[in-house]
């Protein structure tokens, strides 16, 4: 059920680790599942990222999105990187099985969340970008207690 792809990118995860001292580092969970998703990014004085690492709590399909959205937004500028869509991590990886497309949006989320945080430490605006959620449910909840 999982392609050639998956199963290599979830046995042999590229990107993982930490970046001390990184440029931006953002997190984001998703309570349902309880997994959790961090990405920590190296950006250039020309918004261009020079590395990226991640740390995933989660399941095989995250640690494989993770490692696929670290491998794609390497060597992209902080704009190129912020259209990186969940879409885009499922297809490099040859699809998703559907229950699983949830752990690309936390893949795509965790993007967001460390430009976010990258940002802030620089104050600056990066069109596009809008301020991550911390659980990727948060908002479903929300519309679901109206
Ligand atoms: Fe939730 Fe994969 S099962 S991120």
């Amino acid at each position: 059920m999982y392609s050639e792809k998956v199963m290599d990118h979830f046995q042999n995860p590229r990107n993982v680790g930490e970046i001390e001292n990184a440029s931006g580092v953002g997190t984001v969970g998703n309570a349902k599942c309880g997994d959790i998703m961090r990405i920590y990014l190296d950006i250039d004085e020309n918004q261009v990222i020079r590395d990226a690492k991640f740390k995933t709590f989660g399941c095989g399909a995250a640690v494989a999105t993770s490692s696929m959205a670290t491998e794609l937004i390497k060597g992209k500028t902080v704009q190129e990187a912020l259209q990186i869509t969940n879409k885009a991590v499922m297809e490099a990886l040859d699809g998703l099985p559907p229950v699983k497309v949830h752990c690309s949006l936390l893949a795509e989320e965790a993007i967001h969340a460390s430009l976010w945080d990258y940002a802030q430490k620089n104050h600056i605006t990066i069109e596009g970008l809008k301020e991550p959620k911390k659980d990727i449910h948060e908002g479903e909840e929300e519309e679901l207690s109206v």
